[in-house]
């Protein structure tokens, strides 16, 4: 995809994400790797109503170079994006159930979904690390994001919400997706027994399709 369809794609995916409810107001944030920097939505922006032609380019510095002022969690965006070399795209979210769990999760711990869908196992993979708390936009969090994002596509914000990144946009957007719909399953189950897929299972996913 050229810059244009990029932007095209983020305006449109945010449009999904903020019509199914899994970003609300003026929260959340999308980043596209270009080849030439990168691209993030605007500060404040509803991701509802992005209109392409404004979401801010940077340069592979991630200085600010044109569209409207960048996202405050640049810094998050950066870290991944940054340490991941094979990530295209990242997503950040304040999704209801992703958000629940990362208030009930413990910093440090690996695994606060349990591999109960395939899906989940396919998209997020094996870890989903839980970051402690920053205030959003706080620069200080990205050695602790970097760290998370070194062995997980996908982690916990304690307290505030997933962050998911994908080779592409799409799939970085259907990850985020299936997190969200992952912890609400487990949200759901909690206090029951349901039966998790076992680390076999997992295996044989992540060959298959990892
Ligand atoms: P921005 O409006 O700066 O993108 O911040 C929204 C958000 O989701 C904070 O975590």
């Amino acid at each position: 995809m050229n810059e244009t369809e990029l932007r095209e794609a983020i305006a449109a995916h945010g449009r999904l994400l903020f019509g199914r409810g899994y970003a609300v107001g003026s929260a959340g944030n999308i980043s596209v790797r270009l080849p030439d920097g990168y691209l993030m939505t605007p500060t404040n922006a509803c991701l509802g109503r992005l209109d392409p032609a404004r979401i801010s380019k940077l340069d592979p510095g991630w200085r600010h170079v044109s569209g409207d002022a960048p996202s405050k969690e640049v810094f998050m965006h950066r870290a991944v994006l940054e340490t991941r070399p094979e990530a295209g795209a990242v997503v950040h979210l304040h999704s209801t159930h992703a958000t629940a769990i990362a208030c009930l999760a413990a910093p440090g711990e690996p695994a606060p979904i349990p591999p109960l869908t395939p899906y989940f196992v396919m998209r997020i993979g094996r870890v989903l690390p839980v970051v402690r708390y920053y205030r959003p936009g706080d620069a200080a969090m990205a050695p602790a994001i970097a760290a998370a994002a070194q062995g997980a596509r996908a982690m916990l914000l304690a307290n505030h919400g997933p962050v998911v990144s994908g080779r592409t946009l799409d799939e970085a957007v259907y990850a985020a997706e299936e997190l969200e719909e992952a912890a609400k399953l487990a949200l759901l189950l909690q206090g029951r027994q349901p039966r998790s897929l076992t680390p076999a299972e997992v295996e044989d996913l992540l060959s298959t399709f990892g």
